[in-house]
């Protein structure tokens, strides 16, 4: 038995205006996928992007403790302030950071990157080994908003510890 040539039974009109629906579908999936990359809303939308790429910015101007401590630090409103108490300081994501100094907390920026707390993490021992922001966070500096660029997963910890003659003992990571 012959299978009828369903295509060619097809006029040109509703063709074309299937592959345009099957394209504007293949389109928002992308757009869908690309929006489970970016990270969470943040209180003010900081980019990485803008202050790192464009403005130059260095990492340790506003994370300066990941070298010294388990922390990288986030940076306090003051630091934002350095610039924003001139540049576009009117404008409404702006106002907002002068909004939260006046309150006098901090910005209650939402945390991306967490390991539980069973498990030990400090910046220090890998930066003192070089290893680049970009192994653990992925390219931040074109990130608009920060999302976790790898799962940290036992496995890629301890992947990293073997490659590199680290420990693997459980009590490195866990006590
Ligand atoms: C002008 C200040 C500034 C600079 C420069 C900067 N950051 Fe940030 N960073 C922030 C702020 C504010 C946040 C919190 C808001 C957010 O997630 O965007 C943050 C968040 C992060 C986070 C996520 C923290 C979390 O919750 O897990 C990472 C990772 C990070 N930055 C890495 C970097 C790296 C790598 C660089 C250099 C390429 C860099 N940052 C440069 C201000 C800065
Ligand atoms: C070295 C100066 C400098 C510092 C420090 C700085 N910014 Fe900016 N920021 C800029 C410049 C320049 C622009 C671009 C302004 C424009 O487009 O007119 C900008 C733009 C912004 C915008 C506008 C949104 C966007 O992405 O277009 C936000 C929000 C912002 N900054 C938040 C922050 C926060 C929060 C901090 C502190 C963690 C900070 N900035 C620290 C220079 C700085
Ligand atoms: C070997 C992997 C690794 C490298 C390299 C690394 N980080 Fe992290 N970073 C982490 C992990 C894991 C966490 C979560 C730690 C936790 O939950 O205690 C984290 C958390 C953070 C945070 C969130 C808040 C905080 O203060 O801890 C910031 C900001 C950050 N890193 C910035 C940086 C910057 C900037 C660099 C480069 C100078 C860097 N990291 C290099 C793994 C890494
Ligand atoms: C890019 C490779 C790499 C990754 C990824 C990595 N580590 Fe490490 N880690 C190392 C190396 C190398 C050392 C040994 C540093 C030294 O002592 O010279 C180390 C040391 C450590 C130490 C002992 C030093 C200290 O701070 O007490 C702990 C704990 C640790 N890592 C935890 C983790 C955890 C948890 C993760 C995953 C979230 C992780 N590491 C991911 C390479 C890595
Ligand atoms: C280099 C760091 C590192 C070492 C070494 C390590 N772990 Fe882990 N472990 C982790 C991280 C990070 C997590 C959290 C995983 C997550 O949240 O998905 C974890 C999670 C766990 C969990 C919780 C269940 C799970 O799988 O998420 C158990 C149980 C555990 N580890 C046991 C061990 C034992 C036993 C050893 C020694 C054989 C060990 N770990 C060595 C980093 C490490």
């Amino acid at each position: 038995m012959r299978i009828p040539a369903i295509k060619s039974s097809l006029p040109g009109r509703p063709a074309a205006i299937l592959s345009a629906v099957a394209l504007l579908l293949a389109m928002g999936l992308g757009l869908y996928l690309q929006s489970l990359r970016a990270g969470p809303a943040q209180p003010i939308p900081f980019s990485h992007n803008l202050h790192v790429t464009s403005k130059k910015l260095n990492c340790f101007f506003c994370h300066p403790y990941a070298t010294e401590s388990s922390n990288a630090g986030m940076p306090p409103v003051e630091k934002c302030l350095l610039c924003h108490n001139v540049i576009a300081a009117q404008w409404e994501p702006i106002a907002k950071i002068h909004k939260y100094k006046r309150m006098g907390k901090g910005i209650p920026w939402v945390r991306v990157n967490k390991v539980p707390d069973f498990t030990h993490f400090s910046h220090q021992a890998h930066l003192a080994r070089e290893f680049d922001c970009g192994v653990c966070h992925g390219n931040v500096a074109e990130m608009d908003r920060v999302y976790q660029a790898n799962k940290f997963t036992m496995g890629f910890c301890v992947d990293c510890h073997k490659e590199n003659n680290a420990s693997i003992d459980c009590y490195t990571c866990h006590y």
